[in-house]
């Protein structure tokens, strides 16, 4: 292979977007409005999304047009010029952890070339599980959970007492909880918010977390993915319905219910981009706080084809953003 000049890094650009975002979004911390909170980061995101020099169609949105009138599935976004790329947004992950001022919500944004992105259609859940780099070998969603956490210990050189498993606290992981205590391994349960979940278990940084289990939202399965390829964890997934129709729709739609995917079938490209930015404190990343003199916020910037993880800590002047932008801090 010759060696490539520098290029551009898209995930640099999108992390002003979801800087935007959060810092809207955190106004609602805590006021119980899902919906408002929701809106503000659409708004924000949509506005700097529109400055980005791409041609993007949002692929993971906020639902389809009738639903949505902003960052809907389909929807054109940038200034509409080359590179062509899939966008994925969340404006506000975890939009409940943020109405009850809870820790650990984001807004989170990916991208990757266009026809890259596993459009999820009508599947809502998918069984997920991410872990990192040296235990990617070691898990199979044909398997239990616990033979999966008795196989991240041995090729950690650990025992399964010594893993930490997050996993969304949901009655249909009654089972997966009951396997993670009988094998010894210790809980994490969260009520919301697996995309930082599944960045916890991926990247070697944060060793507190060691594998995300559960079934959570497809589109964040997705998001998950452009994360874990940049930070050189594992994640595999298999779409979940919720009932005998739903899962007769996702076949008549085209999709294999019974599929592994991996990271690499959910995002099909080497070159992708992942930014979040804090709302509410959280384990992963602080929150935005607001003073006399601005806001700050913590971000996570990376990209998979250098593997480069930024981790951005902004101070965002208000009064001089208020003299010229249209997003109301
Ligand atoms: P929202 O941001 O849409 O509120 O999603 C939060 C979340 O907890 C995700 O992190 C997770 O994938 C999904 O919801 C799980 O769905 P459900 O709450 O229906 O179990």
């Amino acid at each position: 292979m010759s060696p490539e000049k520098p290029d551009r890094n898209l995930a640099i650009e999108i992390v002003r977007v979801t800087e935007a975002a959060a810092m809207a979004a955190a106004r609602w911390q805590g006021r119980g409005d899902k919906e408002s909170g929701d809106q503000a980061a659409v708004d924000a995101m949509r506005q700097v999304l529109d400055t980005v020099e791409m041609d993007g169609t949002v692929i993971i949105g906020e639902g389809e047009k009738d639903e949505a009138p902003m960052l809907y599935n389909g929807e054109r976004v940038g200034t509409g010029n080359p590179p062509d790329v899939d966008i994925a947004v969340d404006p506000v992950e975890g939009t409940r952890l943020l109405a009850e001022g809870r820790p650990g919500s984001l807004a989170v944004m990916a991208a990757a070339p266009a026809g890259a992105m596993f459009d999820p259609g009508p599947c809502v859940y998918m069984e997920k599980i991410v872990v990192g780099a040296e235990a990617a070998d070691a898990i199979d969603l044909d398997r239990s959970l616990a033979d999966n956490l008795r196989s991240v210990a041995d090729v950690t050189g650990r025992e399964p007492r010594d893993l930490t498993v997050v996993m969304l606290d949901r009655e249909r992981h009654e089972q997966a909880k009951r396997e993670v205590r009988d094998v010894g391994a210790r809980l994490s349960l969260i009520t919301d918010g697996d995309v930082a979940g599944g960045l916890l278990a991926a990247w070697r940084d944060r060793p507190q977390i060691d594998m995300l289990y559960g079934i959570g939202g497809t589109p964040e399965g997705v998001i998950t993915a452009c994360a874990v390829k940049a930070l050189g964890g594992a994640m595999l997934g298999r779409l979940w319905a919720r009932s005998d129709d739903e899962r007769q729709r996702a076949i008549d739609g085209g999709y294999d219910v019974e599929a592994i995917l991996t990271a690499d079938d959910l995002v099909s490209a080497e070159d992708c981009f992942f930014a979040c930015t804090g709302i509410t404190p959280g384990q992963l990343l602080r929150g935005v706080t607001f003073s006399r003199s601005g806001a700050t916020t913590d971000s996570l910037v990376m990209r998979s084809k250098s593997g480069t993880v930024r981790h951005i800590r902004a101070a965002h002047r208000l009064e001089k953003l208020r003299e010229y932008a249209t997003v109301d801090y």
